[in-house]
């Protein structure tokens, strides 16, 4: 069955990495570990390098190291971030890369763009700034990869916290029809509407 590549986009501290816990393992992380990701770099002789992969802190075992390698084609990798559902009764392989907020190394992030297929851009309805990066990711993903027509779905995360509001509704479907993609307030705390986000993807990257 079919293999898709999934990226987690958005600034950080928006519940990138919650979400994608929610997702795979039905579990929430209370504590905000800021997702780090390192750069791997292969000394090729002469005091050379060349960039490899990044991997993720929480990633150091082998297993998940493999999984950010197979977003280069490099292995085969079964891990937590790789799942096997069904979607509108096809089976659908999922690789999901959860990027860090906090971004750094414009080389590494040239390289998953261009790797995904399809992109969970993401912000927080309790951090004005979190929703105005969006255009910025989204604006990255077209410098990248020259189209328009990657698949995207925007989500507006934290909607559990209504008191701590910033962002409307309104808004974020304003963006959403701007950008012609699907729309979704969820909670990663209470798993409002996670499913939804990945499977819409999915049915975005079949439809192109
Ligand atoms: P970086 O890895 O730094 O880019 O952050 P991230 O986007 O992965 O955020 P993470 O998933 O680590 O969540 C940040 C904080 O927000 C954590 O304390 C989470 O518990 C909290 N959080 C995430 N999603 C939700 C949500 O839907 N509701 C509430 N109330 N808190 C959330
Ligand atoms: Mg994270």
């Amino acid at each position: 069955s079919r293999e898709y590549k999934l990226v987690m986009l958005g600034a950080g501290g928006v519940g990138k990495s919650a979400m994608t816990m929610q997702f795979i393992s039905h579990r929430f992380p209370e504590d905000h570990d800021p997702t780090i990701v390192l750069c791997c770099w292969q000394n090729t002789g002469g005091g050379k390098r060349n960039f490899v992969w990044p991997f993720q802190k929480s990633c150091y075992s082998l297993q998940r190291l493999r999984i950010l390698l197979s977003f280069l084609d490099y292995e085969e990798a079964e891990d937590a971030y790789k799942i096997r559902i069904r979607i509108d009764d096809e089976p659908a392989n999922l690789d999901i890369l959860d990027t860090a907020g906090q971004a750094e190394f414009t080389a590494m992030r040239d390289q998953y763009m261009r790797a995904g297929e399809g992109f969970i851009i993401c912000y927080s309805i309790t951090d004005r700034r979190s929703f105005h990066e969006v255009r910025e990711f989204k604006q990255l993903i077209y410098r990248v990869r020259r189209t328009d027509d990657t698949p995207v779905v925007l989500v507006g995360n934290k909607s559990d916290l209504k008191q701590l509001r910033q962002v409307t509704r309104e808004e974020g479907l304003a963006l959403a029809r701007e950008f012609s993609c699907p729309f979704f307030e969820t909670s990663a705390a209470y798993r409002y509407y996670i499913d939804d986000v990945f499977h819409a993807l999915v049915r975005e990257i079949r439809r192109k």
